[in-house]
């Protein structure tokens, strides 16, 4: 029976894999060790020339050297492309993990800024922060809220429900955050509650997805319409600087009454708006158990919008691109 020395093709094979420098050597190498011409190819013909018995027994090796030819280039090939990557990795990347430890010039992305801004002005006459879910349940999002059924808002058009009943939501406001915190509090009740809100908006300069509210909340003994007005003037005096110009003009709001938009005067004489207000109607403290006592006033303002205003940003995507270019100019 002949007898080729199989470990000597596997020796050769190895040093030969040793060698590759490029990628597309494997496959020549296969067919070098298991093509047509290869050995194993001469040696399958002359399988015809053996006994019975021996032809089986021949058979079988000459397969499982193939086998292992195979396996063998496979396992190379594959370690040769990690180890590629690998280097190249090493090469051509900077590692931004580290970078982003030493590099004392890194900061806080601007509308991270702009809401810790906002946050410290209300905290700084005692506003307390809350925070709420952003999976909401419709009756913290519109009929706590004093929302009709009928109301525009609640379609599926403008919301983005989780469930086929329309009972769960992601909150299209933070004003869910009102209801959560009377809820769990009695009066009186001085909060901000910042955090993401969700819409089906298209994007466009100024409408995103999904974006940022502050919302603000007072209840308590005596409050009145001036209270919110002096509140709020405050606010945009100490975000915009002393000589802003505001005016509060009449809107609607389900959840307050009366309601008011916020402007602001820009620099190039337009008024734009950047928060709606009201006084709290007095369903919503009914439907959270506070007595007829208590009077409230809420605002909800657009972080974005404060932003977009304050450092002339003309695309609300701006924010959301992580472009360093934009990022480190704040
Ligand atoms: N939730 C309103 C919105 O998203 C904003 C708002 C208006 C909040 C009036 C309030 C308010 O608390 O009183 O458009």
């Amino acid at each position: 029976m002949p007898e080729l020395n199989f470990d000597k093709v596997l020796a050769s094979l190895k040093l030969r894999l040793d060698e590759v420098v490029d990628e597309s050597e494997f496959d020549e190498i296969l067919k070098e060790y298991t093509g047509k011409d290869s050995l194993l190819s001469v040696e399958r013909k002359n399988l015809s020339n053996l006994s019975n018995e021996d032809k089986k027994v021949y058979g079988e090796t000459l397969n499982n050297v193939n086998k292992s030819i195979v396996t063998n280039i496979k396992k190379a090939k594959e370690e040769f492309i990690n180890n590629k990557y690998a280097s190249l990795e090493d090469e051509e990347n900077d590692d931004i993990t580290i970078d982003w430890i030493t590099n004392t010039g890194t900061h806080r992305h601007i509308l991270s800024q702009v809401m810790d801004e906002v946050v410290n002005i209300f905290a700084s006459i005692g506003y307390k922060v809350a925070y709420g879910p952003e999976v909401e349940t419709s009756w913290h999002n519109f009929d706590a809220l004093n929302t009709p059924d009928w109301h525009p808002a609640r379609y599926e058009s403008d919301t983005l429900y989780t469930d086929n009943d329309l009972e769960t939501l992601l909150r299209t406001q933070t004003s869910t955050v009102q209801i959560r915190h009377m809820e769990e509090n009695d009066p009186p009740v001085y909060i901000v509650a910042p955090g993401r809100v969700f819409r089906s908006d298209q994007l466009d300069a100024t409408h995103s997805p999904v974006f940022h509210q502050l919302e603000g909340l007072a209840v308590d003994k005596n409050l009145k319409f001036t209270d919110l007005k002096g509140t709020l003037e405050y606010f945009v005096k100490q975000f915009f600087g002393e000589d802003i110009e505001t005016k509060f003009i009449p809107h609607f709001f389900p959840f307050t009454e009366p309601s008011a938009e916020v402007l602001v005067k820009w620099k190039n004489g337009e008024w734009l708006e950047i928060l709606g207000c009201g006084m709290v109607d007095p369903n919503v403290l009914n439907h959270v158990g506070y007595s007829d006592e208590y009077q409230g006033f809420a605002w909800g303002v657009g972080i974005e919008r404060l932003a977009m205003l304050k450092y002339q940003v003309d695309h609300i995507k701006n924010f959301y691109d992580n472009d360093l270019r934009f990022l480190e100019q704040f």
